[in-house]
């Protein structure tokens, strides 16, 4: 036993099908692009895309740039609101970026991150995700590509994780119940 995993109520994602999906997605993702010599500018949203930027980012098979941008909840006057803490700024003028994140739940960093790239003049962007709770997007914005759909519970292991601990488990898993409480 290491720690965590006496911790883990059961495993939703192992590690095998995480990165059959992960090429897969790479698949989807180089097909749309295509081969381009300006190739496409990579903003992977940390810290919870560490571990997905990582191993997609080296499966892609064209050229990329990598800008993270930061981004942290904060609880606003509508809720919890995202709040960018740094990113490429006008470095993505004029390129083709895509958004890798963890996951898309209420959709909020979501379109809050896209709103800065084009605010700074990307020329297109697009988005991937690795989950996404279906049906709990409050905000209409979608994924161009998503991995896997899951049901709607909190989820940790492979960058995601609860008051920042679990991010190095190599699956994506539920956390029994009575660590939350
Ligand atoms: P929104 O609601 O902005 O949420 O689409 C995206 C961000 O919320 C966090 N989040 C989670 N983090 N397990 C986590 O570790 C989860 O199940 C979960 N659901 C949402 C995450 O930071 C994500 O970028």
């Amino acid at each position: 036993m290491n720690g965590m995993e006496a911790d883990i109520e059961r495993v939703l994602l192992n590690r095998e099908r995480i990165a059959q999906r992960v090429d897969a997605m790479a698949g989807e993702i180089a097909a749309v692009y295509g081969p381009s010599r300006d190739g496409i500018v990579i903003v992977p949203v940390l810290t919870g895309a560490l571990m997905f930027a990582a191993d997609l980012i080296r499966r892609l098979p064209m050229r990329t740039q990598i800008h993270m941008m930061a981004a942290s909840s904060y609880e606003g006057t509508t809720g919890t609101e995202p709040r960018l803490l740094y990113g490429p700024g006008d470095l993505v003028g004029g390129r083709h970026v895509l958004i890798v994140d963890d996951i898309l739940d209420s959709g909020r960093t979501l379109q809050r991150v896209i709103a800065d790239l084009r605010q700074h003049g990307a020329a297109s962007v697009r988005s991937c995700v690795l989950l996404r709770k279906p049906g709990k997007a409050v905000t209409g914005v979608s994924a161009d590509f998503v991995g896997f759909d899951i049901e709607d519970v909190f989820v940790v292991g492979y960058g995601l994780d609860f008051n920042n601990w679990y991010r190095n488990w190599p699956d994506i898993a539920v956390l029994r119940p009575e660590l939350y409480a």
